[in-house]
């Protein structure tokens, strides 16, 4: 399994870092032996797995659900989950107890929080002090949507391009061991790839950053519509759909099942 340190060196010599999201066991088995660097349980899931608009209704218990999946599958990966909204929000007590329940019942190797206010600078500290390897998350950041007017670029402008470079470099000296930036201008990504010394993740930041991570469910083609950052590599959900038509009509005229799939056939 590669750690901490691992990716510190892979970005020092310029190695890109992959991560994917998945929300399941056969997911985590696939990701790892496919040689994904990181596994990320998001809260995404609430969208693609519970067909909710946000992330906001997803709970401790659902991403604890599924990355105990996902970890049973990928044994040896490094896993980061989620801390869902309102987990982290409401005082450092808190954070510190549901992030230690993520990380003893799923063996997680750390959590991912959104955010670059004064009091998540406070819960990152506080988690890396109990032992809690800790990934920032700013940018884009779905749980933030009711104060945003849709999912869109952030960070336009100079003066919120300054802030968020300020929040970056705020993570990083706080000791988060890695950074997510979301949906942000390439150069954007670049500079705060430069700034900081810990790895920056980037998903719809360009391609200057030191490693990418995707949403399972848009890769493999399962949404129904995928941002522009997205590389869709199979239009899974054609295929699933295809196969399942094929089974309804096979049984319709008994072509299935045939005699191979049959317990001591009678002919
Ligand atoms: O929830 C999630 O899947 C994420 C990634 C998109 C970075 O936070």
């Amino acid at each position: 399994m590669k750690m901490i340190g691992d990716f510190k060196k892979m970005k020092k010599t310029e190695e890109k870092i992959t991560m994917l999201t998945a929300y399941e066991y056969i997911a985590g088995l696939l990701a790892e032996q496919s040689g994904i660097d990181i596994i990320l349980v998001g809260d995404s899931l609430g969208m693609v797995v519970q067909g909710q608009k946000t992330p906001i209704g997803v709970g401790l218990p659902d991403v604890i659900y599924h990355a105990k999946a996902v970890r049973k599958g990928a044994k040896d990966t490094f896993l980061i989950v989620d801390m869902p909204y309102m987990t982290y929000h409401l005082s450092i007590n808190e954070a510190k107890a549901n992030a230690a329940e993520i990380m003893i019942k799923t063996q997680a190797n750390a959590v991912k929080i959104e955010g670059d206010s004064a009091g998540r600078i406070d819960v990152i500290r506080a988690l890396i002090d109990c032992e809690i390897p800790v990934c920032g998350h700013i940018g884009l950041t779905p749980q933030s949507i009711n104060m945003y007017d849709g999912y869109t670029v952030q960070a336009k402008g100079k003066k919120e391009q300054e802030k968020l470079v300020e929040s970056a470099i705020a993570i990083d000296a706080a000791g988060a061991f890695m950074l997510v930036l979301e949906c942000i201008p390439e150069e954007l990504g670049k500079k705060i790839s430069k700034e900081i010394s810990i790895p920056v993740i980037g998903i719809g930041a360009g391609r200057f950053t030191d490693g990418q991570v995707l949403v399972w469910h848009d890769i493999l083609g399962l949404c129904e519509k995928t941002p522009k950052f997205v590389k869709q590599y199979l239009n899974l959900k054609k295929m699933i759909s295809e196969s399942i038509k094929e089974y309804v009509s096979d049984v319709k005229e008994c072509q299935f099942p045939e005699k191979t799939n049959v317990y001591y056939p009678m002919d």
